[in-house]
């Protein structure tokens, strides 16, 4: 291959954004994922998920947890809500203790809790008790899935009101399958929530923190910025479903788990606090996805807040970005720094809306928040929506409010990333930039991560107009994926980087400053060819073998060959100039010429493409 490179003419200048990740909570990307919470369902708020577990799973508040009768105890588990520890956390456990002993509940994890021989955990939590008699203390327990004690911890003057209680247990043995057991020798009744384990060896080792291995994974991507919570969790199925950042910050306890419409619940655990934290960790730019009060049109019936009730929405929005960059002494300004972070985080960009439905009830909201963060911050970056598989009437909207950005999305097959790599050469400069905010070839294999990086060429050569781009989804638990393919799998021990990330890898490591014009041109003997032929001589059972093949006097391995009835295919070398002489011998076997060797010479003259030669042979 011969490269021409341009060095002294650079065309465009490369975004210093243009690769970094799009994170869904999808596929247990979250829970049971990044963050590392090892306990399933900790606040006893499950519950169904209007069908949409694929599993087809009974999710409700004991999901789970199963109660515990050990030592000749015997009870009752329920699920209360009164008196919770926080109107945002409505459900508790309770066990009722009629007979004492050992009696409790466990804890079944995501699929078992990962224990490590040697390792440190923190668990906590809530727990008050009433009717008392006994000891008030509480026996916690990890053991493996044969009831093999890992380890052990106290926990003692359980009280009448909530209280929190932190210890720590260190493991003895590892398993994959490991549960966690609360109990108590005591009599009485026993309210428990926010049940909660972690490993101490998180990423930066930050306590209620994410997997260190995942966000490992995601650093060595290189990333320059993270668009977050969502896709489709954004809008949400239905207006009561919807993210509402709102819900995810502040002390844990306090925040307000929703169910997820890809099939599960979300803690919030990992809210908008953690993304930025792992934004600014990582050194990428914060992209959010504020929802413009539609639900998810792919989920109908689409709702919508009334146009008269937008204003909240739109607040919803100002308030976010005084969350991230508003003063101390700011409303969400205090939030934050009341989470440990009086620093801004530096938000430069906001998305509004995700993969719209071209209709009036996205028509009219958009405008709104358009006009509202332009004029109460005219230096934050506008990123806008144009839909799954360029929704063209919505960019041309994206383009009369002037945003910074469209997101367009793409899920298809490689053959349509091979064919539009020259998407963007033509594309107007006067409109919105582009953000690719979503996108990946259908399937996994090599030719999948090679499509894609084909037509990341394409965006290189066009980065102009396309700053930013991040595969999707990005995350696959192993064995609980909606979508599939993901750029990560993994399961509670193991990350798989698909051929996907090594090209978002390789494209973001090696990103340049500015494109430089080059030609790529293939040398005659390195090129491949297909060279297909058919044999016209007078009967369908004739069967072909070539013998010997020259093309352009240069011999071809007949092997390559094969025939099919009548008609024979073969690959060999491609070549490059138009006219090219074929010869060699044919073996032909049919009632006529059985055994026969014919030899052919045969000139052919390529009119186009570099897709091969078909050549007749006849008579
Ligand atoms: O990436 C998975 C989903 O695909 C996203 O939630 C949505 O935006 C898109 O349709």
């Amino acid at each position: 291959v011969e490269i021409t490179v341009d060095v002294a003419n650079p065309s465009v200048e490369l975004s210093p954004h243009l690769y970094g990740l799009f994170f869904e909570d999808i596929n247990f990307a979250a829970d049971g994922g990044l963050y590392a919470e090892l306990i399933q369902n900790r606040s006893f708020e499950y519950h169904g998920v209007n069908g949409n577990d694929p599993a087809g799973r009974d999710m409700h508040p004991l999901f789970a947890w199963e109660k515990v009768e050990r030592d000749g105890a015997r009870c009752l588990l329920e699920v209360s809500s009164d008196s919770p520890i926080h109107a945002n956390n409505p459900h508790h456990a309770v066990l009722r203790i009629s007979k004492p002993g050992s009696a409790g509940i466990r804890n079944l994890g995501f699929d078992g809790i990962r224990l490590d021989d040697g390792a440190r955990y923190d668990f906590s939590l809530y727990a008050r008790v009433s009717d008392w008699q006994g000891p008030a203390r509480l026996d916690v327990v990890i053991e493996d899935a044969n009831g093999k004690v890992a380890g052990t911890a106290k926990v003692e003057g359980i009280g009448e009101g909530w209280a929190k209680f932190d210890t720590e247990i260190f493991s003895r043995l590892t398993s994959d399958v490991g549960r966690l057991i609360v109990s108590t020798p005591g009599q009485g009744t026993l309210h428990l929530d926010m049940v909660s384990l972690f490993p101490q060896d998180t990423w930066k080792a930050r306590k209620g923190g994410l997997r260190k291995d995942l966000v490992e994974t995601l650093q060595n991507l290189n990333p320059k910025f993270m668009r977050f919570p969502g896709g489709c969790i954004a809008h949400g199925q239905g207006l009561e479903n919807a993210y509402s950042w709102k819900d995810t910050v502040g002390d844990v306890a306090e925040r307000k788990p929703n169910w997820n419409l890809w099939g599960y619940h979300q803690t919030y655990g990992l809210g908008y606090f953690e993304y930025f934290l792992l934004c600014e960790d990582l050194g990428m730019a914060p992209l959010p996805v504020v929802p413009v009060g539609v639900s998810c049109g792919f989920r109908p019936p689409q709702q919508a807040v009334p146009m008269e009730e937008m204003d909240g929405c739109v607040q919803d929005a100002l308030d976010l970005i005084e969350f991230a960059n508003g003063p101390v002494d700011s409303e969400w300004g205090a939030v934050r720094a009341g989470m440990g972070h009086p620093e801004p985080f530096g938000l430069e960009f906001i998305c509004i809306g995700n993969e719209p439905h071209d209709n009036e009830l996205f028509r009219e909201r958009f405008p709104l928040f358009v006009k509202a963060v332009r004029e109460a911050h005219p230096d934050l970056k506008i990123i806008g929506t144009s839909g799954l598989g360029w929704q063209i009437p919505i960019y041309d909207l994206m383009a009369e409010q002037e945003v910074y950005s469209a997101d367009e999305h793409y899920y298809e097959s490689p053959e349509w990333f091979l064919g539009n790599v020259a998407r963007f050469d033509s594309f107007d400069r006067s409109k919105p930039k582009i953000f690719i905010g979503e996108y990946a070839s259908k399937g996994s294999s090599m030719f999948n991560a090679v499509a894609e990086a084909a037509y990341l060429t394409g965006v290189e050569r066009n980065a102009d107009i396309v700053d930013m781009t991040c595969y999707a989804p990005l995350f696959g638990h192993a064995h609980h994926s909606q979508w599939n393919p993901d750029m990560i799998y993994f399961d509670k021990r193991t990350v798989v980087r698909s051929a996907n990330y090594h090209v978002q890898q390789m494209f973001s490591q090696h990103k340049g400053d500015v494109f430089l014009p080059n030609t790529v041109r293939r040398a005659r003997h390195h090129a491949v060819a297909t060279v297909a032929g058919s044999v016209g001589f007078g009967s369908w059972r004739t069967s072909v073998e070539v013998e010997d093949l020259k093309v352009n006097g240069v011999a071809v391995d007949p092997s390559l060959w094969r025939s099919r009835g009548g008609q024979f295919l073969g690959e060999g070398s491609r070549w490059s100039q138009t006219d090219v002489a074929f010869e060699g011998a044919l073996r032909l076997s049919n009632e006529r010429y059985a055994g026969k060797t014919v030899a052919y010479t045969l000139r052919a003259r390529k009119t186009g493409g570099d897709e091969g030669f078909l050549i007749a042979f006849g008579g």
